[in-house]
């Protein structure tokens, strides 16, 4: 068995920038009710001829160049997203744009903990021994799939794409300390981005449907309540099962969905407000892109620095939860 290191990460954002004073000209809102009740002042959005996998492939790109990394020396390519281009999954075409030609590519869903899944999911591999390298992304254009009319959800939702490069490592070495994955379908009804079908014909008096998807529908006090509880508790016992003191813990990273959510995970963690690693002002809440993308961030500003111990948590949609020591 061999362990994981952290070789590169990378991000990328649409430069289409949305400020909370743009969409108070299409929605009933305020820049001071979006910034006081979530955080969030900007988010990016794709341009209507710009593609998810592209966003995706310079995300990973970057990351490579991060890793002094070659593409071809890929094993594999996870690509995190419920937004693909293709939904027939968009990981094979970024990972070809990316010419990581050596690699298999697929793509993982799970909304916002989406690269939490995928990154434990490529660790697996590698720690098995199956492949010797992987480049993990999450990436997300949920601006294609929200109701620009709606001011519940559409204030909330940003574009982006962020990637990790992991290669093995020895064992006693492994970057991911450990990590407690869930998910609950009962609670499907309060976040969806739904298939729907009208029926068509198939002769001989037989019906099909005609499918097509409907917009993101979210009852925001339930996810709210949902989250707020999901990810202290995924963290605590991390924690605990890892003999790992407040003190220890570097850096909160959680999915940057409402920064109340940050507060009050810190809160019931016992973490100083100035362990949060947020970004949310600027992006918004980018699904599978948010964690990778705040951490790159971080990273590039020096915040996170090497060995540093990075817990973090990602939830969302189906609902989905999923928490590790982050490799640094
Ligand atoms: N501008 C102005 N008013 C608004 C807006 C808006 N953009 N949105 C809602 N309101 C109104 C509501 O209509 C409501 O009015 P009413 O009292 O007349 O009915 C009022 O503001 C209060 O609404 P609440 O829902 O009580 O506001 P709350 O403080 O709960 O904040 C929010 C709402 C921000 C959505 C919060 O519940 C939240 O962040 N929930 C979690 C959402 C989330 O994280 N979703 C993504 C999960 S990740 C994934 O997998 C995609």
């Amino acid at each position: 068995p061999f362990g994981i290191s952290v070789v590169g990460t990378g991000s990328a954002a649409p430069e289409t920038v949305v400020s909370n004073d743009d969409l108070a000209e299409i929605v009933e809102t305020s820049d001071e009710w979006i910034s006081q009740r979530t955080g969030i002042r900007r988010r990016h959005v794709l341009a209507p001829d710009e593609s998810l996998a592209s966003l995706s492939t310079k995300a990973a790109s970057r990351a490579l160049e991060a890793a002094k990394m070659s593409p071809e020396d890929v094993d594999l390519v996870i690509h995190a997203t419920s937004t693909p281009d293709d939904l027939f999954g968009s990981g094979p075409q970024v990972a070809s744009m990316l010419g990581a030609d050596n690699a298999v590519a697929f793509d993982l869903t799970a909304a916002c903990s989406g690269f939490v899944f995928a990154l434990t999911t490529a660790a697996q591999y590698v720690r098995s021994g199956s492949f010797k390298s992987a480049v993990v992304i999450g990436a997300d254009c949920l601006s294609r799939w929200v109701d620009w009319s709606d001011r519940n959800t559409c204030v909330l939702f940003g574009d982006g794409a962020g990637a990790m490069v992991i290669t093995a490592t020895d064992a006693e070495k492994d970057a991911l300390l450990g990590f407690r994955m869930g998910s609950d379908g009962n609670g499907a009804c309060h976040l969806g981005l739904n298939a729907e079908a009208d029926g068509v014909s198939l002769g001989a008096g037989k019906e099909g449907g005609d499918g097509r998807y409907r917009k993101v529908t979210m009852n925001g006090k339930e996810v709210f309540r949902f989250a707020t509880s999901r990810a202290p508790e995924t963290l605590s016992k991390l924690m605990e099962e890892h003999n790992i003191s407040g003190e220890e813990v570097d850096w909160l990273l959680l999915h940057q969905a409402n920064r109340r959510i940050m507060d009050s995970a810190a809160r019931r963690l016992k973490l100083p407000k100035e362990k949060i690693l947020c970004n949310l002002d600027e992006y918004g809440n980018t699904s599978a892109a948010s964690i990778p993308l705040a951490l790159d961030e971080a990273v590039k500003e020096g915040k996170v620095q090497p060995g540093q111990l990075v817990a973090c948590c990602g939830f969302g949609a189906g609902l989905t939860w999923g928490g590790g020591r982050l490799p640094s």
